[in-house]
């Protein structure tokens, strides 16, 4: 696999984009809006400056990895040499359906059609492909640049060959690839979903305010950020849209949004996207306050 495209150019499109760039490949990165690419762009650009301040890239290499990035909007001049398609538009199933029509319309043969879905079925995806074998789900974890794991997901009718290199590529990356069946929310965002719903309703209910939550999380379980602000990291209409899929696919109101989610992200206020979601968030995202709507 030599010429990647990346669909989508969002928090984990430019992930996407950066990590392989760092890996030698060279990747075009698509969205429909140009203004997307552009902040896309300068988010990649500041994102290998601090790796390469923290000494994890050399600071004379941020110019060849960025100079692997081209942007555009042009979804048949982007995919037509590709050997594999990564997937990362928006979580909304008409649009990916849409996108996968056009990709398997438009690529070569041989091309692998990927999607980081967090929770749509891949057999769904693939059914719109005159090629469901190489059809799969390549699930990165958010920050991309940072978290080791991808879960792979194998569609119903994904070949064997298919999965391997796919695996053998997130290897040959540095990334943990993890092959899982294709079932809602697979297994990271069935187990995780259900666990940040459940802080939000704490939350609504006044159990407890933002900060306890989130610190009763990290101290007592040891997670690395608490719940609030894991959601908000991921965006809180990506949560309500995973959740969404949960619900229908499981039949089972376990998996019910929290009214609290769909006040906040009907209100706009989806995390740091968006500068607010259960924290404000300025510049420095690590300086952590919690949104004005929460103080007592
Ligand atoms: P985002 O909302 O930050 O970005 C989505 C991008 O897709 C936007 O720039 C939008 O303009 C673009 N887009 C929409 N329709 C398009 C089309 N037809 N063609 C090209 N571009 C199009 O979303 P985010 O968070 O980057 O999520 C992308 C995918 O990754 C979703 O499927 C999400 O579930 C998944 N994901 C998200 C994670 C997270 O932490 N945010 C973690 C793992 C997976």
């Amino acid at each position: 696999m030599e010429h990647i495209s990346v669909i989508g150019a969002g928090t984990m499109g430019n992930g996407i984009a950066h990590h392989f760039a760092m890996h030698d490949y060279p990747v075009v990165l698509v969205d429909v809006d140009s203004e997307r690419l552009e902040k896309a762009l300068l988010a990649i650009s500041g994102n290998l400056d601090r790796q390469a301040a923290k000494g994890l890239l050399d600071p004379s290499r941020v110019p060849e990895v960025l100079s692997r990035i081209r942007i555009s909007t042009d979804l048949p001049a982007a995919v037509s040499g590709a050997d594999l398609i990564i997937e990362a538009a928006s979580e909304n199933l008409s649009v990916k359906l849409s996108l996968f029509q056009r990709m398997d319309a438009l690529a070569p043969a041989a091309c692998i059609l990927a999607s980081n879905t967090s929770s749509l079925s891949i057999t769904k995806l693939a059914s719109e492909t005159s090629r469901p074998s190489q059809v799969i789900g390549m699930h990165f974890m958010n920050p991309v640049p940072v978290m080791k794991l991808v879960e792979v997901i194998r569609g119903f009718e994904t070949s064997a060959g298919v999965t391997d290199a796919i695996c053998e590529l997130a290897k040959k990356t540095g990334k943990v690839p993890c092959v899982v069946n294709d079932y809602p929310g697979f297994i990271a965002n069935r187990v995780l979903m259900p666990m940040i719903n459940e802080a939000i309703y704490a939350l609504h209910e006044g159990v407890a305010g933002v900060e306890s939550i989130d610190l009763i999380m990290k101290l007592g379980m040891a997670h690395p950020m608490g719940p609030l602000q894991l959601a908000d990291y991921i965006g809180l209409d990506t949560c309500l849209a995973i959740l969404k899929v949960l619900e229908e696919g499981f039949g089972s109101s376990k998996f019910s949004p929290c009214p609290l989610l769909l006040n906040m992200v009907n209100a706009g206020e989806l995390g740091v996207k968006t500068g607010h979601g259960f924290y404000s968030y300025g510049e420095k995202t690590k300086q952590l306050k919690v949104s004005d709507r929460f103080l007592a």
